[in-house]
């Protein structure tokens, strides 16, 4: 069975991430042959300062690999090394209906909250879903793990590689998604969703006194320190404790703020505390990758070399089938 997802690098990653994608590719890493790649084509289509894409290229791999990715039981690369995407994003995107694209979500909304700056709406923006169906179907994946906000897309690959098989004969395996149903959405420090575009995140590596301030600055409501709190499992401190605290360790956290005489200070010094030592050991591997970046440029190109071989072979497939070669 071949796993295999992308990985925008589009920003510091956060807990949101971790949870949601990260830690879930990781440990699918056993159940299959795992190929995940940095999306750097794909993030052309929001962000356009070649510097930032450089650092969070390179951020993304440092996080990955620290938190457990293992180059030596998946393949890991960077989705530019294997330029056999953009090719087969042409052939797909002359079987694709304007229409299929004219309805993704995603890009309904990305294009209403640019809309005001002229030109912000890119070609690149559209097409997006055809480069992601390229980056699926060159590695004849059976499974793509993505979150739920991707599953449109998915779709949509394989919308495009039934028609794309219809029409040149049986090239591509059509795939199957898997959504992470059972993942919860972990909220941000103003209790919506944690995303890098609210600007709510905690991130997972980012200074100790950064991460102090912005832990120690979630607002709690007024209610005194004796006060029992019925509604304890709402509470946001709470609820990120239960997914960096030692099993058990949040639920009996819960239980004393419920009874009263438990401050919110103490909480979210506690929470600060867990979340800290629940990364303290990806921590001292990203400082040891990120003095060693010969190591990680070394696993991004061998990653590189064994996708492209295997990209290589189902474009010759596709190519031959509709006739190029
Ligand atoms: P952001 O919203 O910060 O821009 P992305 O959209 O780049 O994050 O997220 C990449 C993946 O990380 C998503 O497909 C989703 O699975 C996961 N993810 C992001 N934020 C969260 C969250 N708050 N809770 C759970 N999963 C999340
Ligand atoms: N579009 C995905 C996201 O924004 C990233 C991605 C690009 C991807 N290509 C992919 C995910 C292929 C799975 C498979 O999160």
């Amino acid at each position: 069975m071949r796993i295999l997802t992308g990985i925008q690098p589009s920003g510091a990653l956060h807990l949101g991430n971790y949870f949601g994608a990260m830690l879930p590719a990781i440990q699918l890493q056993d159940e299959g042959e795992a190929f995940y790649f940095i999306a750097n084509y794909h993030s052309m289509t929001s962000l356009t300062e070649a510097k930032l894409r450089r650092q969070y290229t390179l951020d993304v791999a440092l996080d990955f690999l620290a938190c457990g990715l293992d180059p030596k039981r998946c393949v890991f690369w960077k989705q530019s090394d294997t330029p056999e995407h953009t090719e087969l994003a042409w052939l797909l995107s002359t079987v694709t209906p304007m229409g299929l694209l004219e309805r993704c979500h995603s890009f309904k909304d990305k294009a209403a909250r640019m809309g005001d700056e002229i030109g912000a709406v890119n070609h690149g923006l559209f097409a997006y879903p055809v480069l992601m169906a390229a980056d699926i179907l060159l590695y004849d994946s059976n499974v793509v793990p993505v979150g739920k906000d991707q599953k449109q897309h998915l779709e949509v690959t394989r919308d495009i590689a039934i028609k794309f098989n219809h029409l040149y004969g049986d090239t591509f395996v059509v795939p199957e998604p898997r959504i992470r149903e059972d993942v919860a959405v972990v909220p941000g420090l103003d209790g919506q969703k944690m995303s890098k575009s609210y600007g709510n995140t905690i991130e997972l590596f980012a200074e100790e006194k950064a991460i102090k301030k912005k832990i120690m600055g979630i607002q709690m409501d007024s209610r005194g320190l004796d006060e029992p709190k019925p509604d304890a499992d709402k509470n946001l401190a709470i609820q990120i404790l239960k997914l960096v605290a030692p099993p058990g360790v949040g639920q009996a956290t819960e239980e004393r703020l419920r009874a009263g005489g438990f401050g919110y200070g103490d909480l979210k010094k506690a929470l600060f505390e867990h979340y800290w030592n629940y990364f303290a050991p990806a921590r001292a591997r990203r400082a040891e990758l990120a003095a060693n970046l010969d190591y990680v440029d070394q696993v991004l190109n061998d990653g590189a070399a064994r996708a492209r071989s295997v990209a290589q072979k189902t474009l010759k497939r596709a190519k031959v089938a509709c006739g190029l070669d």
